[in-house]
């Protein structure tokens, strides 16, 4: 509540420099932890890893995992890192984040600013996994032309810190990366980073990140090579490169991806889409948009074991992770189900849960 009030202020700070803000007030360990115990209806083991609760921090916030012991505080079930490249990068010129208020949505083109995958091993090295969940989100270089020479690095390097490793290859702000989820290069691409983790020790799950953008055939493309391959889940989805008729006119040109509301629909119907397409075998988190428990509940009925914020966030401040997890067990209990897990693609399965 104290942070809607002081929302107006931050509304008026340039949207990077308050995200830098946010980042700094982490490390302070002033932004309120909750430790309150999660409700038992909301564990589940998914991929193999027993999440306390299923609201994730979505990627792009903590790129460079300079605060994931504090954002896990916040009382998230786990948190993303990343995306984080071989080497360290600046990014796009700025300006290159937008802030929508009226349409609770932000348009970014970051374009993979980050400190490279050393950096982030050296802030991951001898983490006590007792504190929680970290995934880490792989990306590649702008000026690396073989793809898959870069998430196989980053699979050597971090795949042994990371509880689970994500291809991601659905952000609009690196040129050609979202061809990569076209069969071939995907298959190829899949191929490349399996091999690479199977050298590794202890082996984490991979999932595939992908955008809300795609034709029919591209999903179908997807679902084939995920199953095939191996894959372990999938995450659905990134910002979109749509703009809907009335979005501030003032941004909506902005090149780059659009998050948040706009985002909840056709993300929460492209999850709908992979559910079906692979016959609910794999697991998959869905993201874009969620601002509350309905959305998050109706990501879970729609086929989503797991889910993640980031834009609503922006706008409601970190007591909405307390509030998406109450209401979400709420909402389990009054359709009769005692453990999220049986509500996952509850729709799809024709399931009411009475
Ligand atoms: C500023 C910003 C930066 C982002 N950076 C990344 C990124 O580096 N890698 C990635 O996979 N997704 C990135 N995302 C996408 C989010 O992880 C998420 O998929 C998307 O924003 C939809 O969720 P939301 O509507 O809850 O924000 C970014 C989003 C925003 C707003």
């Amino acid at each position: 509540m104290l942070y809607q009030r002081a929302f107006p202020l931050l509304d008026r700070i340039d949207p990077e420099r308050a995200h830098r803000l946010a980042i700094a007030a982490l490390k302070t360990g002033l932004i309120g932890a909750d430790r309150r115990a999660d409700p038992p209806s909301l564990a589940q083991t998914v991929f193999g890893v027993g999440f306390p609760n299923p609201i994730g921090l979505a990627a792009g916030f903590d790129k460079d995992g300079e605060v994931y012991r504090q954002t896990l505080n916040l009382g998230f079930g786990f948190v993303e890192l990343g995306s984080v490249t071989p080497k360290p990068q600046p990014g796009n010129p700025r300006p290159r984040l937008f802030r929508l208020t009226a349409d609770r949505a932000v348009i970014n083109r970051m374009g993979f600013n980050n400190h490279g995958i050393e950096a982030m091993a050296q802030r991951l090295n001898g983490r006590n996994t007792a504190q929680g969940i970290v995934g880490i989100n792989l990306g590649k270089n702008k000026d690396q032309t073989d793809a898959a020479a870069d998430y196989a690095a980053g699979t050597r390097r971090l795949g042994p810190l990371a509880d689970y490793l994500v291809i991601n290859v659905s952000s609009p702000n690196t040129p050609g990366l979202r061809a990569l989820q076209s069969r071939d290069a995907l298959a190829a691409l899949v191929e490349a980073v399996l091999a690479a983790r199977a050298d590794l020790s202890r082996r984490p799950p991979l999932l595939l990140k992908i955008a809300p953008d795609l034709t029919d055939a591209d999903r179908q493309d997807i679902a084939e090579v995920a199953l095939a391959a191996g894959l372990d889940g999938l995450i659905v989805s990134n910002t979109t490169i749509a703009r809907p008729a009335g979005l501030d006119p003032r941004f909506a040109k902005e090149a780059g991806g659009l998050s948040g509301r706009p985002l909840l629909q056709p993300s929460t119907e492209t999850l709908r889409d992979l559910y079906r397409r692979t016959g609910g075998k794999l697991p998959i988190i869905g993201v874009g948009g969620v601002a509350g428990a309905e959305d998050a509940y109706a990501k879970i009925r729609a086929g989503a074991c797991l889910v993640q914020i980031y834009t609503a966030l922006v706008f409601e401040g970190p007591g909405l992770v307390r509030r998406i997890k109450d209401g979400l067990a709420r909402l389990l209990a009054q359709d009769g189900f005692t453990h999220v897990a049986e509500a996952v693609g509850a729709d799809t399965r024709g399931i009411d849960g009475r």
